[in-house]
């Protein structure tokens, strides 16, 4: 998104400094035709440019506002939590089926496991995180691992539920382990907007009123725990 909007002024000052340049030459009578014609092209293709990233900038606004709604509007229900994550895990195995990735899910987590919480939360924080293994972790690779430990645990008497998250892939290099739930922090501009670990720590911080931490080590896989 930053990116985005540093684009667009590069554009915008770009086609101000080709109108500037016209307005000179022409009071100085310097304006020859190729050169006017040469400017305004350029004006031409920077117009493009901005466009574009403006209409990809207030595409992300929508989705995040919308994001936001659907977060707000939600209601808590009581739901077993492993078929929940078999079924989002089948949603979106297209992403690395497509890409001949085999994926190996190892999940414990005992089927009954029954919560009273919000699903969509719930599944917006395990397709963000599958989908940053198979985008970040995994690329280049034919295989990968991913392991989901869910058990109840007792904290000082009250029940909690922790998730552990491991993947067996790239990892996350220290030095950036403190940015990464930050808004539109991303290594790779490519394929996200930064926003999917900020959206998954707003999730179980503001809605589950729960932590993330991160414990990854680098060329080691990540490794999340999560508790609610
Ligand atoms: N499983 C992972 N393996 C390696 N790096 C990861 C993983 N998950 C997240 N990251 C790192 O954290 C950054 C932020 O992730 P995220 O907020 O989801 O944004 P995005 O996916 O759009 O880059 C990623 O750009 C990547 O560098
Ligand atoms: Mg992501």
């Amino acid at each position: 998104m930053n990116g985005r909007i540093a684009i667009c002024i590069t554009g915008l000052s770009t086609i101000f400094n080709n109108l500037t340049s016209i307005i000179h030459k022409y009071n100085d009578e310097e304006l020859s035709n190729s050169v006017f014609f040469d400017l305004i092209q350029n004006c031409k293709s920077n117009t493009d440019i901005v466009f574009r990233n403006m209409k990809e900038a207030s595409e992300v606004v929508n989705k995040l506002k919308q994001f936001t709604k659907d977060q707000i509007t939600e209601l808590p229900r009581s739901f077993k939590v492993k078929p929940l994550i078999d079924e989002i895990i089948d949603i979106i195995k297209f992403d690395w089926v497509s890409k001949d990735l085999k994926l190996n899910f190892n999940i414990d987590c005992n089927q009954d496991i029954e919560i009273n919480s919000y699903p969509g939360a719930f599944s917006q924080v395990f397709s963000n995180l599958i989908l940053n293994s198979v985008r970040h972790g995994m690329t280049k690779r034919y295989s990968g691992n991913i392991s989901i430990s869910i058990e109840v645990i007792d904290i000082s008497k009250v029940s909690k539920m922790r998730i552990i998250y491991e993947d067996d892939g790239v990892g996350i290099d220290p030095k950036i382990s403190d940015k990464i739930f930050t808004p539109f922090f991303t290594t790779n501009n490519k394929i996200g907007y930064g926003l999917g670990l900020s959206i998954v720590k707003d999730i179980i911080t503001k809605q589950l009123k729960g932590t993330i931490e991160n414990i990854s080590k680098e060329s080691d896989g990540v490794r999340f725990i999560i508790l609610f």
